[in-house]
């Protein structure tokens, strides 16, 4: 057996859970045990926690730390277009369904550093819907929210993106929505004068009203089934009818307690519309 995988490391992450939601209500309790378990793991390596109570007195006692150690309770993978075919869906069949509103809202919730907000505004400024739309970007990792505001990505892993815009059906190329300097690439700021970065917890918080397309994506894979219930609960009830949720490649509603409120829109890019209930 693992260590982490004991009886008594277990006992301990679930008092480090309660702890941190008592102290600064952060709720993690409904998060898949097993990856919080490794991710806990590396930060007691990191920190030199010999064990799980070890970091739990530090972050009971210590708010500055607790910021430095959250993040390893999320994971902040991202990439601008990832799975591109996601976004050439959104574009050539999704798009044309939103522009038929006078005004459009979209929640990009779980936003992490920016990566799916900014491709999201490049979509729809080339479609040209941007000026009309209004983005919700959530997260509740404030330094990833901070990045995703900043939009400066690392020029190394902007050729990825351009590969990835391209496959997406992009029409122009990347290179002309940002500036390089110093190794970064700096997204044009005007992509997101119509979105407001929030701090936002599919766990604790509650619904957004009349959002016609919700991006949750890569996010409810980290949640237990409960959560990912909650989560998809706030969804239908934020979408309009007939709104929009796209989710991760791996993740689905099938199963769920919320699964026949939607129908399957673009089923291989997991894309759902909401039911018209009745
Ligand atoms: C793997 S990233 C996904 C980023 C982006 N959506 C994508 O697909 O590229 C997962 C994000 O979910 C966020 N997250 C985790 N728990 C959350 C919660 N309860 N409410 C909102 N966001 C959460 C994490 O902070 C992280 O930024």
């Amino acid at each position: 057996m693992t260590d982490e995988a004991t009886p008594l490391f277990d006992i301990e992450l679930r008092l480090l859970l309660d702890a941190v939601y008592l102290r600064y209500h952060y709720d993690f309790r409904g998060y898949a045990f097993s990856s919080l378990r490794r991710r806990v793991r590396h930060a007691m390596t990191r920190f030199g926690c010999e064990r799980v109570s070890d970091l739990q007195h530090r972050i009971i006692h210590e708010p500055e730390f607790f910021a430095e150690a959250i993040q390893y309770f999320t994971v902040q993978v991202s990439e601008m277009f990832r799975d591109p075919g996601y976004f050439r869906t959104l574009r050539e069949e999704v798009v044309p369904v939103l522009t038929t509103y006078p005004s459009v809202k979209v929640w990009v919730a779980g936003c992490s550093s920016g990566e799916e907000v900014w491709s999201l505004a490049i979509l729809l400024a080339e479609e040209g819907l941007l000026e009309r739309s209004m983005i919700y970007a959530t997260d509740i990792n404030p330094d990833a929210l901070a990045k995703a505001q900043r939009g400066t990505y690392r020029v190394d892993r902007v050729a990825q993106f351009s590969r990835n815009y391209l496959a997406a059906g992009g029409r122009r190329s990347l290179s002309d929505y940002y500036t390089s300097a110093y190794g970064n690439a700096m997204f044009d700021r005007r992509l997101t004068q119509q979105v407001v970065f929030a701090d936002h917890s599919l766990a604790t918080d509650s619904v957004f009203s009349e959002v016609h397309f919700v991006s949750c994506r890569n996010v409810l894979i980290y949640f237990n089934r409960a959560l990912q219930d909650r989560a998809v609960g706030l969804f239908c009830d934020s979408l309009v009818r007939k709104g929009f949720l796209g989710l991760g490649s791996k993740e689905s509603l099938q199963f769920g307690a919320h699964a026949e409120k939607f129908e399957a829109f673009a089923p291989e890019q997991r894309i759902y519309q909401r039911k018209v209930p009745g």
